[in-house]
């Protein structure tokens, strides 16, 4: 009888995965790489194949581009000949554009010929208003159907832009393929610092008896970038940062930090905790646009000792553009847990500093004990950093040295990674967690629609906004976040 210990890791089945948009950015920067990565970890079973669907370029044009994009985001594999040649022989291309059936019954067609393995993940790395086309295509095609294997369709955000919008995309995927069919990405659960937070929070007994209103004063979650729009603003002017960041990345981590301990680790149980907890967010008042969110605009600035032009000056977007790259809302969770804590989600582009991070601050101490001349103890505050220097912080009080009681703060530092030691990307984290079919990481059908209408009322009362407040990029100078931060302990916490 073998004695060996099982892998840590389970290796998914032999699959085809398919990508809809394979000469795109996310396929270059962030799909092959990952894919690249799985390769070399032994995760991507070696039958596996990686079939672009590819409009108005021969095989050999696509190869060489895709040999391209690799010398810039996978150079390992780019600039190696040898690696290039294997790694290349898992690449199959089939031509056609998402409007025509001939290209998705050309693919049943190579996905026939390439036998064996009938396992297939279709990606749609293509702009959404694809996403419907090649579902129905998909299905028309009969690519859908399990019989011989599974059959898998990813989609990347934006989902929808409104409530409306995802409903319609909820029910035109939900025509072709079961729910347990979809996976919607939100890369931002992919991290490992997300995932880490679940088992901060329940791998752990100390932290479940501080875990509510009786002793967290509020929770900031953010996300701050140093980079502005790039060449994204075609999409960007529509979308603004509350569609962009709020909405789905960093509701979805509220949900995680917020929800109650799912009954076991499996995507169903995690779900519906996730889902209870925004069904429980106080709906906002119309009125509520102007004091219980806030927006802004970047000017002009600094960062990292390079000017870098306003929004209103980058390229494809309106000069008198009032689009927000700043935005922030208070949410506040109606349930015994968290009644009274308010949750400040915030993000902006072109800030000072790229960190996102979780904080949790402690009520204020209920009186001073010590030497009331000397600076007071501030209240505690425990930081879950998702990047950079992923690890916890725990903001403590301590003695000065010395003769007196002078209190003085303390940091203590976890960090959760040691130097050397590698991090999962959330594309690998993902694209192996979909080959094996565990959804816990993606959002359900009724959660993106619930979000969607938890910010349905800023939404509409931003629509009509023709101006918008400024603050310097580079800089933390936002107008109004002290304001809607007013009664926390503490008040905003820009990152160090
Ligand atoms: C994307 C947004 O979903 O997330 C971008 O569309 C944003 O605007 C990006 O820059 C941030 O991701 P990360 O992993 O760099 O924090």
């Amino acid at each position: 009888m073998s004695t060996a210990t099982p892998p840590l890791v389970e290796i998914a089945e032999p699959t085809n995965i398919v990508i809809f948009g394979a000469t795109g950015d996310l396929t270059k920067r962030k799909l092959l790489p990952a894919l690249i990565t799985m390769i070399d970890c032994g995760l991507l079973h070696p039958d596996s194949r990686i079939i672009g669907v590819v409009n108005k370029r021969t095989e050999q044009e696509w190869l060489e581009l895709v040999r391209a994009g690799l010398q810039e985001f996978s150079p390992e594999v780019g600039m190696d000949e040898a690696r290039w040649k294997s790694f290349s022989a898992m690449l199959k291309m089939v031509p056609g554009d998402l409007e025509h059936d001939t290209t998705y019954t050309g693919l049943a067609g190579a996905l026939e010929t390439l036998g064996g393995n009938k396992n297939a993940l279709f990606y749609c790395a293509i702009p959404p208003e694809w996403y419907g086309r090649t579902a129905i295509g998909l299905h028309a095609a009969g690519l859908v159907d399990q019989s011989e294997g599974f059959r898998r369709i990813v989609i990347e955000k934006p989902f929808g832009m409104d409530l409306a919008s995802a409903k319609a995309l909820n029910q035109e995927l939900q025509t072709y393929f079961d729910e347990s069919q979809i996976y919607r990405i939100d890369h931002y659960l992919g991290k490992e610092s997300v995932q880490n937070l679940l088992v901060y929070r329940f791998a752990n007994s100390i932290l479940e008896p501080l875990w509510n209103r009786n002793y967290i004063d509020h929770i900031q979650i953010s996300a701050a970038e140093t980079l502005g729009v790039e060449y994204r603003a075609k999409y960007y002017e529509h979308s603004g940062a509350l569609r962009d960041m709020i909405q789905s990345h960093l509701m979805q981590v509220m949900t995680l930090v917020a929800m109650e301990p799912p009954v076991e680790f499996t995507d169903t149980a995690v779900r519906n905790e996730k889902m209870k907890v925004l069904r429980a967010v106080r709906r906002f008042k119309p009125e509520d646009a102007t004091c219980h969110a806030m927006a802004a605009q970047y000017a002009a600035g600094t960062i990292d000792g390079e000017h870098v032009p306003a929004y209103v000056s980058e390229p494809g977007v309106s000069p008198d553009s009032s689009t927000e790259t700043f935005a922030a809302v208070r949410f506040h969770i109606d349930n015994w847990r968290w009644q009274g804590v308010p949750f400040i989600l915030w993000t902006g582009k072109r800030m000072q500093k790229r960190v996102s991070e979780i904080v949790i601050r402690f009520r204020n101490l209920p009186f001073n004990l010590f030497d009331s001349h000397a600076t007071p103890p501030v209240a505690n505050a425990m930081v879950f950093r998702l990047h950079p220097d992923e690890g916890i912080f725990l903001r403590m009080n301590a003695k000065m040295p010395g003769l007196t009681t002078d209190t003085q703060r303390m940091v203590m530092r976890a960090p959760y990674a040691k130097d050397g030691m590698d991090v999962a990307e959330a594309y690998e984290t993902l694209l192996h967690d979909v080959l094996l079919g565990d959804a816990t990481l993606f959002s359900r059908a009724d959660e993106v629609e619930e979000s969607w209408e938890i910010v349905a009322p800023l939404q509409e009362a931003w629509k009509e906004r023709v101006s918008i407040e400024r603050y310097r990029a580079g800089s933390w100078n936002v107008p109004d976040m002290d304001d809607l931060m007013h009664d926390c302990v503490g008040g905003w916490h820009k990152p160090q």
